[in-house]
């Protein structure tokens, strides 16, 4: 009886080994993802729930889906606040910041040049006002998240370099798709277009484009 019981076991190990190198090639990674975001969305009623993501790598679908993602990123309402310098851009043709507030440490402007001081909370009404919001600011001198410039092979793979993105593992930068800056990319003021597709295309190319395995474009 004994012995059956370890002959079983054996067994059921030798079987367990075998079919981790494949569980590997599969490469189902499940994580385990408490939905915080959801803070975001007052209407959203049970917070506390958790949910079950699963990694299911397809290079061909995830490459496809940051096609998406990456026209988003690099259009005027994302890319004005992740320029290649120090100075934020302005305007469908992502012209230099007039009076060219400067990034400083926190992105958050220098002296009598803070953003906060011409942004505020909200909207101005009217052409040519400033863009709103509490947050309003670059991403900081020491992690400065660039979008200008970048070709789609080098966009993704900063986005998922946690040296180069503010150390957001696979949950936060699945989150990241309703922070308040993103959303503000969808109201943003009198006269200026839109992003290329909707928020909510966005977030499910963002969401594929993760699930799917984060990989980036060969060019
Ligand atoms: C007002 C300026 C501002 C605007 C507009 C803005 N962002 Fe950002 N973005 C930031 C700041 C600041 C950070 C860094 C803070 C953080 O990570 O939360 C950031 C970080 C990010 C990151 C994380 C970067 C990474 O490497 O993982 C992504 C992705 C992103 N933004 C996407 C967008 C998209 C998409 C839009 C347009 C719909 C947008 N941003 C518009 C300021 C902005
Ligand atoms: C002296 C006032 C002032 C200060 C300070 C200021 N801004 Fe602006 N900003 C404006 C105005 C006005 C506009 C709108 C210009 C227009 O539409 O022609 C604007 C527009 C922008 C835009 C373009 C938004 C879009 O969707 O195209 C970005 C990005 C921006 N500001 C970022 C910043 C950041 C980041 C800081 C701080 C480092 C900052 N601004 C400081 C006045 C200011």
């Amino acid at each position: 009886m004994k012995q059956n019981n370890k002959a079983g076991k054996g067994k059921l190990f030798s079987v367990q080994a075998a079919a981790a190198p494949a569980a590997a090639f599969l490469t189902i990674l499940i994580f385990i993802v408490s939905v915080g975001a959801s803070a975001f969305r007052k209407d959203d009623a049970p917070v506390k729930e958790i949910r079950l993501i699963a990694i299911n790598r397809d290079s061909v679908e995830s490459v496809k889906a940051f096609e998406t993602v990456y026209k988003v990123l690099m259009s005027p309402r994302c890319m004005n606040c992740h320029p290649a310098g120090d100075i934020p851009l302005q305007g469908d043709d992502s012209h230099l910041h007039a009076m060219a507030p400067k990034r400083g440490v926190e992105g958050k402007g220098v002296y009598a040049m803070k953003c906060s001081n011409c942004h505020q909370d909200t909207n101005t009404p009217g052409l040519h006002t400033p863009p709103g919001n509490p947050e309003w600011h670059l991403p900081p001198a020491a992690m400065k998240m660039v979008f200008q410039g970048k070709s789609p092979h080098e966009l993704a793979r900063q986005l998922i370099d946690k040296k180069q993105n503010g150390n957001k593992d696979i949950k936060k930068l699945i989150e990241h798709a309703d922070d308040g800056l993103v959303l503000a990319g969808w109201n943003p003021g009198e006269g200026r277009t839109l992003p290329p597709v909707s928020h909510a295309d966005f977030k499910k190319a963002w969401l594929t484009w993760i699930k799917k395995g984060a990989y980036a474009p060969k060019k």
